[in-house]
């Protein structure tokens, strides 16, 4: 009975054209038109993009829920899906490890470089911060190392951020274990990192941190300075120790 009510309704809602004849039922809505064309699904593997290992909003007020969400949402994962891309136009890239890839990177193509140095550098990023204040203190091993080769913690932090103020455009500043167990800041331009064979100053990075725009711009716009200076809140020396722990003595 409600269907014979109803029904008298919906046909005089339809436009003229679409009703039905006497005798025939309603054709099925047409299908939505095909969306416009979109680049082709990168390939799932061989890398993978984590998830990051706190909520957006864990680090604010030091770093922004929007810019954690663009960064890892946005940039990492076009950096997994590009390298996933570039890797698989070679089958014998994809069999490599990631280190392995950058260990050989003056011999690879651009992009391999570009996003494989992408997705190492993001993929320590994430494991270097945590919420304001959690983040422990260097563990006796590392703070003895730095105070031999920075003089002490508040110089390394100076020498750390200066180092990431002076490098030009998009990069990475770096604290790395060298061969010979010392430590070294250095910084990188681009997605390039200390472990790759074109690396200036080459060694295991421990500590590193994005001065690309995208890291910051949303809350600090154009003061780097003030990031960098910020950023020792949420970095997990509780990490970094362990990391130091897992480097020192390592070729
Ligand atoms: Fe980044």
């Amino acid at each position: 009975m409600r269907a014979l009510v109803l029904a008298p309704l919906i046909f005089a809602a339809m436009p003229f054209a679409a009703m039905p004849a006497a005798g025939q039922t309603a054709a099925p809505p047409a299908a939505p038109a095909a969306p416009a064309a979109t680049p082709a699904e990168a390939p799932k593997g061989p890398h993978a993009l984590d998830p990051l290992p706190y909520s957006f909003d864990a680090l604010a007020p030091v770093i922004d829920a929007e810019t954690m969400r663009l960064h890892w949402g946005a940039h990492h994962r076009a950096y997994v899906d590009n390298l996933n891309r570039a890797v698989a136009e070679n089958p014998a890239l994809a069999k490599l490890s990631l280190e392995e890839l950058l260990a050989r990177i003056s011999t690879l193509p651009k992009a391999v470089r570009d996003n494989g140095g992408g997705h190492w550098n993001h993929r320590l990023f994430w494991t270097l911060m945590t919420a304001p204040g959690t983040g422990g203190q260097p563990s006796p091993a590392l703070l003895a190392a730095i105070t031999r080769d920075f003089g002490s913690l508040p110089a390394f932090r100076r020498q750390f951020e200066q180092a990431g103020l002076r490098q030009f455009g998009s990069g990475w500043v770096w604290l790395v274990v060298k061969a010979d167990g010392t430590l070294a800041i250095t910084s990188t331009p681009n997605q390039d990192n200390p472990l790759m064979d074109t690396a200036e100053v080459k060694g295991r990075p421990i500590l590193g941190n994005d001065v690309w725009e995208h890291a910051y711009y949303l809350s600090y716009r154009n003061r780097r300075g003030e990031y960098l200076q910020k950023w020792w809140d949420v970095v997990n020396w509780n990490q970094v120790s362990l990391l130091f722990a897992d480097a020192n003595g390592r070729p």
